[in-house]
């Protein structure tokens, strides 16, 4: 099997949005048939704000990040879908990694700078979530990482550990590139165009984001009150944020082309664009969420593929963790 080896995932956290699933979700569908792939729900970087998670909570949301991937068109047969923790070797090549990772390396990188901004006590995992993503990546000898723009300089530190390591060490670990959309990889909030949409702000505010499971009148809700301004300009490279971020959001969806589009919003009528776009966000999620309603409900079917993908995963992991353990003296 010569196939570049993709991997990727979510944090089971907050309710999944159309940011998600434009960003990443959607982008690892297409790619699906090309790449030898693995999917992970990163369960351990959720307990980076331990606040956030109640521990029944947690378990709920696992196994529907998990019905979500399946539901949005992860193939099974094509991609090994399976929970972080189930795989021990996670943490244990964190704690290698950490001793090779300067701390100031950690110290520039600005969503932990945002995200512990927002907290009374900062936990040390929080700290260390590169050094944890890096050792997800690494441990697969991942060729590609499909992600949203945000996590641009987590992949960027990845390869500097790797980097460090393998200068250390020897040759062992792969390094790893992004695959980030052109158009698309940084959606932002319906309520505030200059925030990213993210699933943590969800909760605290209203109407910023679509999620996946959102009922048709709950997605016109939230599309139909996003923010604009007084312009009527609807040309990507003119518009304001808001209105740019609907007019991406519509290209993403549609697969239209930039020209089509501006052609068929030139009226500059901000009221068709925001109905046009939330009828073609439900048509979307239509079948997502049929697919979805099955899916959760079938319990020996969802533990069978994360069982199966924990057996497909434990294998190359065991085998990583070998050699980077025999470079290192262990
Ligand atoms: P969030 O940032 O919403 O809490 P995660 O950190 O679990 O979500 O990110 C899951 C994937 O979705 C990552 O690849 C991330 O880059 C991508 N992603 C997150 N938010 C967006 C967004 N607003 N636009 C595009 N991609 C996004
Ligand atoms: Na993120």
């Amino acid at each position: 099997n010569n196939k570049k080896r993709v991997f990727s995932g979510v944090q089971p956290t907050g309710q999944l949005h159309i940011g998600n699933y434009i960003g990443a979700l959607s982008l690892w569908v297409e790619n699906q048939s090309k790449y030898d792939n693995i999917f992970c729900i990163v369960d351990l970087h959720a307990l980076t704000i331990p606040e956030s998670i109640e521990p029944q909570y947690l378990r709920k949301k696992v196994r529907e990040v998990a019905a979500l991937y399946l539901a949005c068109g992860i193939d099974p047969d094509k991609s090994t879908i399976f929970i972080q923790s189930d795989i021990p070797q996670h943490s244990e090549l964190t704690w290698l990694l950490n001793c090779v990772t300067p701390i100031g390396w950690l110290e520039r990188m600005t969503q932990f700078k945002s995200k512990s901004k927002k907290l009374n006590s900062v936990g040390t995992g929080l700290f260390d979530y590169p050094v944890l993503m890096a050792s997800d990546i690494l441990l697969y000898k991942t060729d590609l990482v499909p992600v949203g723009e945000d996590q641009k300089q987590h992949i960027e530190i990845t390869r500097d550990i790797a980097q460090r390591f393998n200068n250390l060490y020897g040759n062992v670990l792969k390094i790893p590139e992004e695959l980030i959309r052109k158009s698309g990889a940084r959606i932002m909030g319906f309520d505030d165009p200059e925030a990213k949409m993210s699933k943590s702000a969800d909760e605290m505010k209203n109407k910023h984001a679509v999620g996946l499971l959102d009922s048709p009148d709950e997605i016109r809700d939230t599309i139909m009150s996003a923010t604009t301004d007084s312009n009527r300009e609807t040309r990507f490279e003119h518009a304001s944020p808001g209105i740019k971020n609907m007019l991406t959001l519509y290209q993403a969806l549609t697969k239209q082309s930039r020209k089509e589009i501006e052609e068929h919003f030139s009226d500059g009528k901000y009221g068709k664009l925001k109905k046009e776009l939330a009828e073609v966000v439900i048509e979307t999620l239509k079948p997502i969420q049929q697919k979805y309603n099955r899916i959760i409900n079938d319990n020996s079917y969802l533990d069978q593929i994360l069982n199966d993908g924990k057996e497909r995963a434990a294998e190359t992991a065991e085998n990583t963790m070998n050699e980077v353990k025999k470079s290192m003296g262990l």
